[in-house]
């Protein structure tokens, strides 16, 4: 069996307690890779060198393979997958710097994307031009309820889809995972146009990035279904966390007060009810994201976790905060570079308050 040699750059701190200013991601995904027997753990880079020290005592890697600079380490280990797991800010940058490196394969990037659009486009088109395979940490679509929930619309049980509807987290940091998943319903087809209104008072930064504090945004995708997003207070004008309305009956995917997928059918009346102890029953949704990442790559086959498909939702994500910029419906494609809710808490368009 051909072994994939594993390198993880950006470790975190300490994994027993995560905070939105750390969750040490790299540990779950190397938790997941260490389930692959064609997987082995051969390096990390973090710019605190206590962390990577840390991360390899815990993951069994030599203390050669122990880096602050990622690029030294691609230079002396010249591994085959890297996992990003840094803050979005750095993403991009680092992403192109692995494919540009020349010496890996594939890349399996932490979410929300990147911090801009720009950096976005940028890391696709780069791995694109490079051969590289990248994908993106939107694990939240392995759960069970999201699964089943997507195998009942396959089989038709509310119809022809019409609207997806969520509420849920935020539109950025978690609305990445939101989003994803409406996308994951609706066979990632990509959107047409987005509209959107946000209010930002109190300061909100996830992993070093600024997310709203109440949103309301929809959009059509190009085969005319519809989706929406309300976020923060009064979120629960939609009653499931995602709703999905079809032609023929609707079927809420509950996550936050239970685990639960119901469906109730227009057409007979006919209503099934599935009930979850968790997310994802015995695995973690990582540790099937990661198994799926590394068969497609296995088989030089795209993941369901693919650049292509992390676009079209990141595209999403940026135009709705477009739309709050411009005052208007924004259609897609896409033509702006930078993040405007950063850029409108930089230029004091927005001016959300400090707590402290
Ligand atoms: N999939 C999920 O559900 C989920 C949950 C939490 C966080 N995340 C995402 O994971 C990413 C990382 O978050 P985290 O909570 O693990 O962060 P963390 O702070 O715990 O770890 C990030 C590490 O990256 C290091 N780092 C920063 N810049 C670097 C660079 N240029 N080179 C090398 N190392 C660098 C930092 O020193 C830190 O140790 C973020 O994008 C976050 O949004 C995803």
């Amino acid at each position: 069996m051909t072994t994939h040699r594993v390198a993880f750059v950006g470790t975190g701190a300490d994994p027993e307690n995560p905070t939105s200013d750390g969750f040490a991601m790299a540990y779950q995904h190397a938790a997941a890779y260490e389930k692959l027997d064609s997987c082995e753990l051969v390096a990390c880079a973090d710019i605190v060198r206590e962390n990577a020290e840390a991360f390899a005592v815990r993951h069994d890697i030599d203390e050669e393979g122990v880096f602050e600079d990622y690029e030294e380490m691609l230079t002396a280990v010249e591994p085959d997958v890297v996992s990003v797991c840094t803050p979005p800010s750095t993403h991009s940058d680092l992403v192109v710097g692995c494919a540009e490196s020349g010496v890996v394969d594939a890349i399996h990037c932490e979410k929300p994307m990147a911090m801009t659009w720009g950096g976005a486009k940028r890391m696709a088109a780069t791995c694109e031009r490079a051969g590289v395979a990248l994908t993106f940490n939107h694990m939240r679509r392995f759960g069970d309820p999201f699964r089943d929930a997507k195998q009942l619309l396959d089989d038709g049980a509310i119809g022809d889809l019409q609207r997806i509807e969520y509420s849920w987290g935020n539109f950025y940091d978690n609305g990445t995972h939101a989003i994803d998943m409406c996308n994951y319903f609706n066979d990632e087809r990509p959107a047409t146009w987005v509209i959107g209104q946000l209010d930002y008072r109190n300061e909100e930064v996830y992993f070093g990035t600024h997310n709203e504090n109440q949103m309301l945004a929809s959009w059509e995708y190009d085969n005319g279904v519809y989706g929406m997003a309300t976020t923060g207070p009064a979120s629960e004008i939609a009653d499931g966390d995602w709703r999905l309305v079809g032609e023929e009956g609707v079927m809420d995917v509950h996550l936050t007060d239970e685990v639960a997928v119901r469906v109730r059918s227009y057409a007979d009346g006919r209503t099934i009810e599935r009930e979850y102890d968790d997310l994802a029953s015995d695995e973690s949704c990582i540790d099937r994201a990661i198994e799926e990442v590394i068969q497609a790559y296995e088989a030089s086959e795209e993941s369901e976790l693919c650049a292509r498909n992390a676009l079209n939702t990141t595209e999403i994500i940026f135009a709705g905060y477009e739309s709050v910029r411009r005052r208007g419906r924004v259609d897609l494609p896409l033509d702006i570079e930078d993040n405007p809710l950063e850029e409108m808490v930089e230029s004091g368009a927005l001016s959300p308050q400090t707590s402290g």
